[in-house]
């Protein structure tokens, strides 16, 4: 962490005591301790799903690695629906038994979480690609939605962030959190610029040297360009976005059209080549701009350095 950077801060980052209004967030398999820890480190909020640790003991065992290392503020992301009832229950307990500031939640309704969350003083962020789950969403008590975009690693969505933003913001009383393509901190100056108070990077992080995912993920993620990346619902049944080279028989067909993409991803899952996630990789539109694999505090240097010139840059910034 540079210290002759400035702290920039949003009422949100303010709120929760970071540097950089910036989320490092949360991706299935590959997010780990040690990203949260250097994201912590770094003044951003670090993320990862419970699930990215196999059993409840290894989670408990996860947040006790990272609260011995560092005070500051993490985020935890609880999957609901895709978290067995017993073991979602045993994770959400570790959450608010480790003092986790903030609590994540997506594929599912949070109310009952939010509530008990609450109690405890822990912030609630909820994931959504559309108003009518934003709305829902906030009703269910989330202190801050997340807008996931079009072109966003994983699961995202279809509407432009240009529109998503300012749209979400212009109806919900929370704070929105901007999610899709966000890789270079001129993005996060635009982010913050359209309404949003946070800005919530996945892709750009699996080229972080803590990053779980494997070395050929990393370099692919630093050496693809938009159109390496397809959006198809074939691989979990949700429209997410995967790296096209990653999906067997489609390695060299940027033309491929929908039907190819699907008869792909069925074949090489039925067929047994390929898992879902695990082998067919997930990263969103931004792999344009993600250029170097680096430690997480140096990306968020970067993101800081290049925010600056940005909002320096934007003609008619001394008005
Ligand atoms: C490999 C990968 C796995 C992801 N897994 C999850 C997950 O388990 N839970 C979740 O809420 N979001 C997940 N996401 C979505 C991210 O949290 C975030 O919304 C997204 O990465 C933002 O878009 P960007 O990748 O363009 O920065 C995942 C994204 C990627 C790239």
């Amino acid at each position: 962490m540079t210290t002759s950077l400035p702290t920039i801060q949003t009422a949100l980052s303010k709120k929760l005591g970071l540097r950089f209004p910036v989320v490092c967030a949360p991706m299935f398999l590959i997010s780990n301790k040690e990203m949260i820890v250097a994201a912590a480190e770094a003044g951003i909020l670090g993320s990862m799903p419970s699930l990215n640790l196999r059993t409840h003991a290894q989670f408990r065992e996860a947040l006790d690695f990272i609260r011995a290392r560092t005070d500051r503020p993490f985020a935890i992301n609880l999957t609901i629906r895709l978290t067995e009832p017993e073991r979602l229950e045993q994770d959400f307990e570790a959450c608010l038994d480790a003092r986790v500031p903030v609590i994540i939640t997506s594929y599912g309704n949070p109310t009952e979480l939010a509530r008990r969350a609450h109690e405890k003083g822990v912030t609630v962020f909820h994931d959504v690609i559309n108003l009518k789950h934003a709305l829902k969403a906030q009703e269910a008590g989330a202190d801050g939605i997340i807008g996931v975009a079009a072109g966003a690693g994983g699961h995202a969505g279809s509407t432009s962030p240009f529109v998503l933003y300012p749209y979400l913001r212009e109806h919900l009383k929370v704070p929105v959190i901007a999610a899709g393509c966000i890789a270079t901190g001129r993005q996060v100056a635009a982010a913050l610029t359209l309404g949003a108070e946070l800005a919530y990077m996945g892709t750009r992080f699996i080229a972080s040297t803590e990053c779980g995912a494997e070395p050929r993920y990393k370099a692919l993620t630093v050496n693809s360009n938009p159109e390496a990346i397809v959006y198809t619902d074939a691989v979990s049944g949700v429209h997410a976005n995967f790296l096209r080279e990653t999906i067997p028989g489609l390695e060299d067909a940027p033309g491929a059209d929908k039907a190819a993409v699907q008869a792909a991803v069925q074949k090489a899952i039925e067929g047994g080549a390929s898992k879902r996630w695990r082998d067919i990789w997930s990263a969103g539109q931004g792999v344009a701009l993600a250029k170097e694999i680096k430690p997480i505090g140096e990306i968020v240097d970067d993101l800081i350095r290049e925010y600056v010139d940005t909002v320096r840059g934007i003609p008619g910034a001394g008005l």
